[in-house]
């Protein structure tokens, strides 16, 4: 696959999970060329409140796209006003996250409260759970697999719907050939196949890219570097 340094870098989504202002504008004032998307998460949304965190990433970084990764879960009348007010925010918000196990009714009423100022992304399964981590936790779940329900959640959702969709870069390229036109969001990626943190199921930049992911999720690889600058650059002219 050819990519040039530019749109690999338009293919990256910086997560910001920081929990204070000033880590926020440590990282982003040093960082430069500036991130197309910004994911602003539940941990800096908890402790400075959503307007905040939006207006403090708008001031820092005006020309990037917001990735408001909220994971909203619940009955389809509170996320019908809550996709509401927040499509109506003076702030331009590209992408919102659901957990598709809200279900159809309630990825329905996100959908036509956002009257489409804003991506509606259902989360399919988190890229910390693993087979064995369901099984332990669930017991009573004897014929689950990851892919499997993966495939049911976007069917469900697609029907629904929904375009965009965040999954596990492993499930990819399944998903991708089932939905061709589904476009993905692959968190859990990593620079190198090493540390893993609490993320189970990983991938590399290049790899996630070729398994046909829309966007990639980086966090700690880059703001845990020692050098973001430097580990930025590398991501960015990493295909070249
Ligand atoms: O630090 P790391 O690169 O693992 O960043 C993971 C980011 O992606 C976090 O902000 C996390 O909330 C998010 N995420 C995830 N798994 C999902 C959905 C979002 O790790 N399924």
């Amino acid at each position: 696959m050819q990519s040039t340094s530019k749109n690999l870098k338009d293919k990256i989504a910086l997560a910001l999970d920081f929990s204070r202002e000033e880590e926020v504008i440590a990282f982003l004032s040093q960082l430069n060329p500036k991130p197309k998307v910004l994911k602003i998460g539940l941990e800096l949304t908890s402790s400075v409140g959503i307007l905040c965190a939006l207006e403090l990433v708008n001031q820092l970084c005006p020309e990037s796209e917001i990735f408001l990764d909220l994971k909203l879960h619940d009955i389809p009348n509170t996320i019908s006003k809550s996709v509401e007010a927040l499509s109506n925010l003076k702030y331009k918000i590209k992408f919102l996250t659901l957990h598709s196990l809200g279900g159809s009714k309630m990825l329905e009423e996100a959908l036509n409260a956002s009257k489409n100022s804003l991506n509606i992304v259902a989360v399919t399964v988190l890229t910390s759970h693993s087979n064995e981590s369901i099984q332990k936790d669930f017991p009573r779940i004897t014929d689950f697999t990851l892919p499997a329900f993966s495939s049911d959640l976007v069917r469900m959702a697609y029907q629904a719907g929904v375009r965009w969709f965040v999954s596990s870069a492993n499930e990819a390229r399944m998903l991708k050939k089932q939905f061709s036109e589904i476009k993905l969001i692959t968190p859990g990626i990593r620079l190198k196949k090493i540390d893993n943190d609490d993320q189970s199921r990983v991938m590399t930049p290049v790899e996630a890219l070729k398994a046909g992911s829309d966007l990639l999720v980086i966090g700690r690889p880059i703001y845990k570097a020692e050098n973001p600058q430097l580990e930025w650059n590398n991501l960015i002219h990493s295909l070249n």
